[in-house]
């Protein structure tokens, strides 16, 4: 048996409170769906800046009305701490997500960006030590590591940061650290790479790559890549990443708490071989692909040009091991937009087009 597996099984028997922050963004929706569907009470807290309704209806459908009675949403702004203090009432195990994403926001508006991520960060850490929360799982990034040339990226050694975004992740790592060794709290990062899958999404000028692309392929659309197409990246599914914080927050390894951890598959990906993968997999549905072409356009300000995660630690400490490769997942996310964005698929609760001009 995996260790997922193990926390699967034990979940099954074992009813706890979570709080899930960015609850109706694209991870926080995809973790309380696996949640109640395992039988948990969720508490969720969003204020619905960068998150939709929407995607909390999806996971009603998907998990049914029982299930859905043992959710609770909070809608409110982790930059407020009162809002933190009612949402982490009873809760044993926190999902932090909340936040705003995206390099060129945060390029756009640091301020912004910093209110969210780090204020909003921090009150959600006194709030999870004053309630006594068991585990503080939160989501850190790959920008983290900056600069810095060296791949596979191992958790240890960092650059300097490009990006306004990328010192907000670093310094919720750096709270999250000194509250161990101040308070004693619980914590573990999780540096996700690129993360796709259902409910991410595709509209807006922050959107990213996966979903805008396909979005641009579905509705016959030009098609930018930034630079010329060899940057790559280690494209993560979604159900890596609730396997990873199912296992931070349950794992009584005491050596693999208040540490960060890589959370990807090893593998890079160019953004060249990305859309090669992504138009042939749309084509059988959408054969006018056959004769798309990208238009390349100038690098993006502040994008690392490789990314590939070393993922031994996340294995060793806490169980990881990834279930779904970049094919396997790309062809899961890939029915779902296609059941979701194709304009004449299109219904309500979906990100289609008439909802992301609302
Ligand atoms: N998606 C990725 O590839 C990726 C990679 C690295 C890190 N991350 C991190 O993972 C987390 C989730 O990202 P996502 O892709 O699901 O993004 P998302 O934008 O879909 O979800 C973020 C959610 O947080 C909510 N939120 C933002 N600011 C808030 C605030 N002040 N108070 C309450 N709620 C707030 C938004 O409304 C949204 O529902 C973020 O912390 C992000 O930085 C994501």
């Amino acid at each position: 048996m995996t260790a997922y597996q193990g926390v699967l099984e034990y979940l099954e028997d074992h009813r706890h409170r979570w709080l899930v922050t960015g609850v109706a963004g694209f991870i926080g929706s995809n973790l309380l769906e696996a949640l109640l569907r395992h039988g948990q009470e969720v508490v969720g807290l969003d204020n619905l800046s960068t998150g939709h309704r929407y995607n909390l209806e999806q996971v009603r459908d998907l998990v049914g009305e029982r299930a859905w009675r043992s959710f609770t949403l909070i809608e409110g702004d982790i930059r407020q701490p009162e809002a933190c203090i009612e949402a982490c009432r009873g809760v044993e195990y926190v999902l932090h997500q909340a936040a705003l994403g995206s390099v060129p926001r945060s390029i756009q508006d640091p301020v912004r960006t910093n209110e969210n991520n780090i204020s909003g960060f921090l009150n959600m850490l006194v709030a999870s030590r004053d309630a006594s929360v068991r585990r503080f799982v939160y989501a850190a990034s790959s920008s983290t590591y900056g600069d810095h040339p060296d791949l596979p990226k191992v958790e240890p050694v960092i650059g300097r940061p490009l990006s306004p975004y990328a010192v907000t992740k670093y310094v919720n790592e750096l709270y999250a650290d000194v509250f161990a060794r101040c308070y004693g709290t619980n914590s573990i990062g999780l540096r996700y790479f690129n993360v796709f899958g259902p409910r991410q999404d595709p509209n807006g000028a922050y959107a990213a790559v996966i979903p805008q692309w396909v979005a641009a392929l579905v509705e016959n659309r030009p098609l930018y890549i930034n630079g010329d197409g060899e940057t790559s990246r280690d494209f993560c599914f979604i159900e890596n990443v609730i396997q990873i914080n199912l296992l931070a927050a349950l794992t009584d390894n005491a050596e693999a708490v208040n540490q960060v951890y890589n959370v990807a598959l090893n593998e890079r990906t160019s953004l060249n071989r990305l859309y090669e993968m992504i138009r042939g997999l749309l084509q059988e549905t959408f054969p006018h692909l056959r004769h798309h072409e990208p238009t390349y356009v100038d690098f993006r300000k502040g994008d690392v040009r490789h990314s590939q995660a070393d993922i031994s630690r996340a294995a060793a400490m806490l169980g990881f091991s990834p279930t779904h490769r970049i094919e396997e997942g790309l062809t899961e996310a890939l029915a779902w937009y296609v059941a979701h964005l194709a304009p004449d698929r299109e219904e309500p609760g979906s990100p289609g087009r008439r909802q992301s001009r609302r």
